[in-house]
C-alpha cells in the first residue's frame, strides 16, 4: 500500500465498516516501522487490502477488507496468506486478531486458515457488539 492507493482503499473501507478508518490511520500504517500494509489488485484496480503489524514474536491483523463487488474470489484468503508469510518472515510466532461476532464471512475465512477462537471481548464495538479474539501459531502453518 502506498499513499497513491488511499483513495481506492478509503472507498472500500467506507463500504465495509460502520466506523471506517480515516486517511490518517492508513497513512500511519504506511509509515510506521512495524506495520506492513498490502493491497490486492484485480483487473488493474485496487480490490482489497490488509494491514499487518508485526513486532518481535507477535503479529496482529489491524484491518482487512475486500471491495463488496470483488468478494468471494479468493482475494481475502490471498491477503491473509500474504500477511501470514510476511509475519513469519519478520519472526512472528503468533498472529492475533479481533473480529465482530456478526462477521460470519471473516470468521469463516480465519477458521479456514487455521485460526482458533481464544476469547471474547464484551461490548467492544459500537452498538455493544462483542469482539471474537482469534489466534494462530504461525509456525504450525509454515
Ligand atoms: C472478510 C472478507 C475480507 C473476505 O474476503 P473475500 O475475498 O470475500 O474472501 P475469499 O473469497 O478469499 O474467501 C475465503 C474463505 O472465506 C470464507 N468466506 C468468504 N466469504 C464468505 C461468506 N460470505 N460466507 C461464509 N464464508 C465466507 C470461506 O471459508 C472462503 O473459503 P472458500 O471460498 O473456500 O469457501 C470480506 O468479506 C470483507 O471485506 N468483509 C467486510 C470487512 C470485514 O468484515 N473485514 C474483517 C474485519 S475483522
Amino acid at each position: 500500500m502506498t499513499e497513491f492507493d488511499l483513495e481506492a482503499v478509503l472507498l472500500i473501507e467506507q463500504s465495509s465498516f460502520p466506523v471506517p478508518w480515516k486517511r490518517e490511520h492508513f497513512l500511519h500504517e504506511i509509515q510506521a516501522q512495524h506495520s506492513f500494509p498490502f493491497v490486492a489488485e484485480y483487473d488493474g484496480g485496487i480490490a482489497g487490502y490488509v494491514c499487518l503489524m508485526s513486532l518481535f514474536e507477535e503479529a496482529q491483523i489491524l484491518d482487512i477488507a475486500v471491495a463488496p463487488d470483488q468478494r468471494g474470489r479468493g482475494l481475502g484468503r490471498l491477503l491473509m496468506e500474504k500477511a501470514l508469510a510476511v509475519a513469519h518472515e519478520k519472526g512472528a510466532e503468533i498472529m492475533a486478531l479481533e473480529v465482530r461476532e456478526s462477521g460470519a464471512a471473516a470468521i469463516e475465512l480465519y477458521q479456514a486458515l487455521g485460526f482458533e477462537r481464544v476469547g471474547i471481548r464484551s461490548n467492544y464495538y459500537e452498538a455493544s457488539e462483542n469482539a471474537v479474539l482469534m489466534e494462530i501459531y504461525i509456525k504450525e502453518t509454515s
